[in-house]
């Protein structure tokens, strides 16, 4: 399958390793354009493509992986979605890990919110949780499987990230919609 990826940051990065490791091909995107991207392609290897953001959200598949306070403008500067599958990765904090406060999102879960934000998407919540130490482990630990949690209120599009994140290696627990699934 061919993914594409919002963000070229850390969790990304150790999404991407986990992507093309199960044989998938990665289109990966940033705010500052392919070029800038020559050294982390050079360094993850064959399968990973250095794309433009517009490139990476014709995928099939997308994860969004960029800060929170950046969603609404990488959201708004992305052409429409033509039902692809969105992937949340993000959390809703303000600033950079151990130094971050929690973000407001009113009466809506984080990722009912993304899906407002990009409507004609198929958006489904998951390895928000996995800190990247974990994303990059080998998803076997004593001879079990990591857990990754989904939830989605489109039920074919759930069933394809289960599928995905099977293939990855892990034990998927399904949260029900987004509205249940993030508070979970
Ligand atoms: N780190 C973790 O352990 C972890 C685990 C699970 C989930 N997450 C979530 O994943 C998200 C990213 O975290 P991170 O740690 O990977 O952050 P990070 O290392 O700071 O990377 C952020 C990435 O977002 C890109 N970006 C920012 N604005 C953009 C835009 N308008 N269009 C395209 N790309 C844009 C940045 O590209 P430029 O540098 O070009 O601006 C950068 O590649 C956060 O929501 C976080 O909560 C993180």
């Amino acid at each position: 399958m061919e993914i594409g990826i919002i963000g070229a940051g850390d969790f990304a990065q150790a999404f991407a390793k986990r992507a093309l490791k199960a044989g998938h091909n990665v289109k990966l995107s940033n705010s500052r354009g392919p070029d800038s991207l020559r050294e982390i392609v050079n360094r993850l290897g064959p399968g990973l493509m250095a794309a433009t953001k517009e490139e990476a959200a014709a995928c099939e598949i997308v994860l969004l992986a960029v800060p929170w306070d950046n969603v609404p403008e990488t959201l708004a500067s992305l052409p429409k979605w033509k039902n692809q599958i969105l992937i949340d990765g993000t959390n809703p904090f303000h600033g950079k890990a151990r130094n971050f406060t929690l973000a407001n999102v009113g009466n809506l879960s984080t990722s009912q919110l993304i899906a407002a934000l990009a409507p004609g998407a198929r958006v489904v919540k998951a390895l928000n949780n996995m800190i990247v130490p974990n994303l990059e482990a080998d998803p076997v630990v004593n001879g079990a499987r990591r857990v990754a949690f989904i939830s989605a209120d489109d039920d074919n599009a759930k069933k394809r990230v289960q599928i995905l994140l099977e293939g990855f290696g892990y034990s998927v627990i399904d949260l029900g919609n987004l509205r249940d699934g993030g508070p979970l």
